[in-house]
């Protein structure tokens, strides 16, 4: 009861020179009910906020409040996307050995975009949300925050998190591949087992796209407020040619190497051998690209990786290569100085060292790429 009297006080308590103010005694007391409220929401929010997310599906002890903001938002919009109704597929399957090597079309219950960033990522999800009506799937944004002390677990739960979405949702947001089958093990996948698909590219332009975008880049307003944009960072060639001659690899966030092994890692997974670029994570790498992917693509024929999506997954993607013909998103792309004059030694650190096993995955992907557009009959 008194509760109930206390949501308009905020208001009605300010309004002390209207005739019709209550007595003073009653408005001290309306006050300190408010104030009651105001703390009660504030203990609970201290007490929920750091452990569970908005919709208390997942553990969010281990999320900043940027992060557990971000994640309120976007489980809200999902939330929406769930209670929304869409029709239902007759048949759901997915081979992804069969999207690959024969082109054959795909009707999956889940599709997963492995958003890598700085990897076409932004025009792949804007792609997917522009779509969604059209062709009436459900769209997930909801980034995956691993735990990095309990990745594990962590992951665990977010898979079973992404099977529990309703059928025929696409997602598309940034966080590593998660092997659904070991995670959870193979019981877990009584529906047809979720398909990736993704795209990785040059890892040298990556990169060095990533720095110059933390640094100078578009970033959005929010990006902006939380983390701020330190423009007084060296260029990307002066940073790594002082990387190559004092041999340091240890990076800061920010520094030109932080985010070097990027698209091996995302293809990798939870794993240790993940953490940095080797022939171990390689190997795990491919064969998650050579099993629940149904397309893997490189952004530098992104026109053509559109073609293949829609060919394999026509009943999420059909008419997605002409969207982005007729779009005027392709300037998303973080534009460098043209003539600027690139240290060979520098690029050859690069290319030899530090992305060794990163350009053996583009290689390898491009290639199995390219085997796939012939099998879809595109030039
Ligand atoms: C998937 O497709 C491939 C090639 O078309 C086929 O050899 C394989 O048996 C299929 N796998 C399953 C589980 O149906």
């Amino acid at each position: 009861m008194r509760r109930a009297g206390c949501g308009a006080s905020g208001l009605s308590s300010a309004d002390t020179a209207s005739p019709r103010a209550p007595p003073r005694r009653k408005q001290t007391f309306k006050r300190r009910c408010a104030a009651c409220v105001a703390l009660a929401a504030l203990g609970v929010a201290v007490i929920v906020m750091p452990r569970r997310t908005v919709d208390l599906k997942l553990d969010a002890a281990h999320l900043t409040a940027r992060q557990w903001l971000g994640d309120a938002y976007w489980a809200a919009r999902a939330a929406a996307a769930e209670a929304a109704s869409v029709p239902r597929h007759k048949h759901y399957h997915f081979n992804g050995t069969a999207a690959r090597h024969a082109c054959e079309p795909q009707a999956p219950e889940l599709v997963l975009h492995l958003k890598v960033p700085k990897a076409a990522s932004t025009t792949v999800f804007d792609l997917i949300g522009t779509l969604a009506p059209k062709n009436k799937y459900r769209v997930n944004n909801r980034p995956q925050y691993l735990d990095a002390k309990h990745e594990t677990r962590s992951a665990r739960a977010y898979a079973r998190y992404f099977l529990a979405l309703k059928p025929r949702t696409v997602r598309s947001a940034h966080g590593v591949y998660l092997d659904f089958a070991r995670l959870l093990g193979p019981g877990a996948l009584r529906r047809t087992p979720p398909c990736y698909f993704g795209l990785v590219r040059e890892p040298t332009k990556r990169l060095r796209s990533h720095y110059d975008y933390l640094h100078w880049g578009p970033r959005s307003p929010w990006a902006r407020f939380w983390k701020g944009q330190d423009a007084g960072a060296p260029p990307f060639w002066d940073c790594v040619e002082r990387r190559r001659q004092s041999g340091k690899r240890e990076e800061s966030r920010g520094g030109c190497l932080y985010w070097a092994n990027a698209q091996l890692q995302y293809f990798c997974g939870v794993h240790r051998s993940c953490r940095e670029g080797s022939e171990a994570s390689l190997r795990r790498a491919l064969a998650h690209a050579r099993s629940a992917f149904a397309a893997v693509g490189v952004v530098e024929d992104l026109k053509g990786f559109l073609e293949v999506l829609e060919r394999v997954l026509p009943g999420y993607f059909a008419g997605i290569a002409g969207t982005y013909a007729r779009a005027t998103i392709h300037a998303r792309t973080t534009h460098h100085v043209e003539t600027e004059v690139v240290p060979p030694d520098a690029l050859d650190f690069l290319r030899t060292d530090v992305l060794k096993w990163e350009y053996a995955l583009y290689a390898a992907v491009e290639r199995d790429f390219r085997r796939q557009k012939r099998a879809c009959k595109l030039p």
